[in-house]
């Protein structure tokens, strides 16, 4: 069977068509806008792969994901497309809900008329995956229970809300047309090749440059770490066997508050790689502004999908994020070339003082 992922260019999307691939599950048509997110580099290895085939284009582009369906004769879409970072929502939401809303609802429409002409079990088996997020759900109190498939939508961002819109629509494909779709709402993901904006990589990438490293408000907001894999495993998981129709919340039972996070992750790199002038890492830290309408907790209750289709998370955020560590401090050329040039613009308008 042929898939059509989207976004693969990206983080999460580069790590499942690496796997993917890897186990040899069938081939893949990767169709990505190459957006600064985007990086042909993440996938290089693969590039001359017989099963791998790379369409650059935007997935508001009808008429392209029109044809693609039929030119590749797709079995199952898996879309991670989108604009992800929360922060650049704030600062200019109308690419979000251009991507984000416009895009999926054209990928929806080009989907629905490639299943409507199909028969048999190529049509039975057809699937639409669609890669949300916790966000939807908003932010929790300290003693609530962590977010379920029935925990209400209430996104804060603009960011969160054209992912919310996206989801709408993706269960109306399913009530209306009949669509057999597939939701995965998932907590944060880090690892390898994650962009340099996020705050994980953002801070690998700040402190081994020895700039500062910038906390949001008190550092207290708690987030959902989940490894990339993980993820990974989880969306193909839901692809063969969750049911259809259904949402799946995906997290990685580790939450845990940001200046926490940047602690350890301060800590490792003392171990691992250790500043020249024998001070901690963790003396970089500075407190900045914080984010408007910054969410303070999130949490996942992953139970459905492990009760039902057997998905458990098999790094610790402890062994993630020595395994991420690693990987940067391997990979610094490609740190280097993904923050030169527009980055720079972002971070100096993100951070300036
Ligand atoms: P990313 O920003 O690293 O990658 C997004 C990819 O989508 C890039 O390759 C970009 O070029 C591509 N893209 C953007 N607009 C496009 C368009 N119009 N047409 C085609 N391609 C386009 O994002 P990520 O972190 O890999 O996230 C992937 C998906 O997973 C997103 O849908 C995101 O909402 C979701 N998600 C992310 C996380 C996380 O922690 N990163 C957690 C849960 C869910
Ligand atoms: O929860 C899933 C979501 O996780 C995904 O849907 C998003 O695509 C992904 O970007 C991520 O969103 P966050 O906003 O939680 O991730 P980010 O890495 O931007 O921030 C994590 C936390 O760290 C958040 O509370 C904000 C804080 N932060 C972030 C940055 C970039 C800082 O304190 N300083 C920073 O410089």
């Amino acid at each position: 069977m042929t898939i059509l992922v989207t976004g693969g260019a990206g983080f999460i999307g580069s790590n499942f068509i690496r796997a993917w691939l890897r186990q040899m599950r069938g081939h893949v048509v990767n169709v990505d806008a190459l957006t600064y997110a985007g990086n042909a580099d993440n996938l290089s290895g693969i590039a001359g792969s017989s099963d791998y085939t790379f369409v650059h284009a935007t997935i508001c582009d009808r008429e392209r994901m029109t044809a693609l369906f039929s030119q590749h004769d797709i079995g199952a879409v898996i879309n991670f497309a989108a604009e992800s970072h929360v922060d650049r929502s704030i600062h200019a939401p109308d690419d979000f809900v251009q991507t984000n809303v416009v895009g999926v609802h054209v990928l929806l429409d080009a989907a629905r008329k490639h299943w409507s002409s199909l028969t048999g079990s190529r049509k039975e088996k057809f699937r639409f995956l669609h890669v949300s997020t916790d966000e939807v759900f908003g932010t929790l109190e300290p003693d609530d229970p962590a977010f379920s498939e029935t925990t209400p939508y209430r996104p804060n961002s603009p960011y969160a809300a054209t992912k919310a819109a996206a989801d709408h629509l993706v269960r109306a494909y399913h009530q209306t047309y009949g669509l057999p779709v597939l939701t995965t709402n998932c907590s944060n993901n880090y690892g390898p090749y994650q962009f340099p904006e996020k705050l994980i990589p953002l801070c690998l990438h700040h402190a081994l440059a020895d700039k500062p490293l910038p906390i949001y408000g008190d550092g207290r907001q708690v987030r959902d770490w989940l490894y990339v894999e993980d993820h990974c495993d989880a969306v193909r998981l839901v692809l063969e066997r969750g049911a259809v129709g259904e949402t799946y919340n995906v997290g990685g039972a580790k939450d845990i508050a940001n200046v926490d996070v940047v602690t350890m992750l301060c800590e490792i790199l003392d171990k691992v790689s250790p500043r020249s002038d024998g001070k901690n890492y963790a003396e970089q830290i500075s407190f900045v502004a914080d984010r408007p309408g910054h969410d303070r907790r999130y949490a996942v209750n992953s139970g459905k999908i492990a009760n039902d289709l057997g998905w458990r998370a098999k790094e610790t955020f402890a062994t993630g994020l020595a395994k991420t560590v690693g990987w940067y401090l391997d990979n610094r050329e490609w740190t280097g070339r993904v923050t030169s040039g527009a980055y720079r613009q972002w971070i100096e308008k993100q951070y300036a003082p």
